[in-house]
């Protein structure tokens, strides 16, 4: 059963989120598909045409997750033009350690004090995730103003050998500011549509490092990597994404015709032109990064608003369909209409 959750319609009602700053970091270090050919039974070919992917960055292993969120954090601040938050969410499934939470320790390099900070893991979907979590605290009067940080080192988690993965993942980190607003502000974020299927749990999984393959020891050194079942995924995605994408549409009293962006989280294009093809959304208003940063997780969605907003993709007055879609399986989607004056730091 789907859930809504309507961030002006609990007690407290009155506040919105309101989008006022974006920001994102990439580690400089480029990985072209070419150099994974030295290493896996694959092609350029076969990854541009199937996934989407032309390059993908890498970070250094002495950079963590908790160091790129930091960046993309702080940059996000800055665009916002603000020095402090009442909270801090991080989204992420490769967090610095399995604890604590690394959101603490970003708050902490941003100099923010004792804030409410803590890590929010719903795979690719996080960022939309916290986002609905940092909604429902501005509208509770819980925070007057929320980070929201999605950053991965998936890298880490990839096997450099399974070329079922391993050319789809890259690293990176995107955040942004929400603050508490009229709903009428462009920016503020519409109802939130989310969900989420267990029983499909192992569809894309990490088996060790947590509480329940304890027992086998040692564990094989697969096993500390991202499995996944990607077919499967792929169907999940489309039907998933499609469904939560026309119910936000829906809550937010939108037909899918005024939809101006589809911004979908970069998993694989033909994903993402089924699903806009099954909502009836032109192609060429789902604007798409995958070819240069890959499927970042829960930083995608925050990094493909940046390029698309740099590119003049998004244009203030745009009326904007957010969706994602990944492990768990968790899915999330929202709107908002793009608000002037906001301009992402890289
Ligand atoms: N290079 C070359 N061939 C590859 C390959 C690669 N990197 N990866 C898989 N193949 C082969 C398979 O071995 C298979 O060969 P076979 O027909 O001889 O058995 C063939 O390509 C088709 O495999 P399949 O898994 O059906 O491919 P696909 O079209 O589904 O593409 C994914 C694979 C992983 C790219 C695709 O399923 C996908 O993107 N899934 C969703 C992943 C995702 O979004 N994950 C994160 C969730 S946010």
């Amino acid at each position: 059963m789907r859930q809504v959750l309507n961030p002006s319609a609990g007690p407290g009602a009155g506040a919105a989120a309101v989008l006022t700053g974006l920001g994102t970091w990439l580690p400089p270090h480029r990985v072209t598909n070419g150099d994974l050919c030295d290493r896996l039974d694959t092609s350029d070919e076969w990854i541009r045409e199937r996934i989407g992917i032309v390059e993908r960055r890498r970070a250094d292993p002495a950079v963590s997750t908790g160091d790129m969120a930091v960046e993309a954090a702080s940059r996000a601040m800055a665009s916002a033009g603000v020095a402090h938050v009442d909270a801090v969410l991080l989204a992420t499934t490769t967090p610095d350690h399995r604890c604590p939470a690394t959101a603490p320790w970003v708050a902490h390099r941003l100099g923010l004090g004792p804030v409410a900070a803590f890590d929010v893991t719903a795979g690719c979907s996080g960022f939309l995730h916290a986002g609905a979590v940092a909604a429902g605290l501005l509208a509770a009067g819980t925070a007057r103003r929320v980070l929201v940080v999605g950053a991965e080192t998936m890298s880490a988690v990839i096997d450099p050998d399974d070329r079922a993965t391993a050319p789809i993942f890259g690293d990176g980190a995107g955040a942004a500011v929400l603050e508490a607003g009229p709903r009428r502000l462009d920016g503020a974020l519409g109802p939130v549509v989310w969900g989420s299927d267990g029983s499909l749990a192992d569809a894309i999984v990490v088996p060790a490092g947590g509480t329940r393959e304890r027992h086998r020891r040692p564990v094989s050194p697969g096993d500390v990597y991202v499995r996944m079942r990607g077919n499967e995924v792929f169907r999940h995605a489309v039907r998933r994404m499609t469904r939560a994408a026309r119910d936000a549409a829906a809550a937010a009293g939108w037909e899918l015709s005024e939809v101006d962006r589809l911004i979908a989280h970069q998993a694989n294009h033909r994903i993402n032109a089924a699903v806009a093809d099954a909502l009836g959304i032109p192609r060429g208003d789902a604007p798409s990064n995958i070819h240069e940063v890959g499927n970042t997780a829960a930083a995608s969605l925050p990094l493909l608003l940046a390029d698309a907003a740099d590119r003049g993709d998004l244009k203030p007055g745009h009326k904007v369909l957010l969706v994602a879609f990944g492990s768990g399986l968790a899915w999330a989607a929202t709107t908002l209409v793009w608000p002037s004056g906001l301009s992402p730091r890289r």
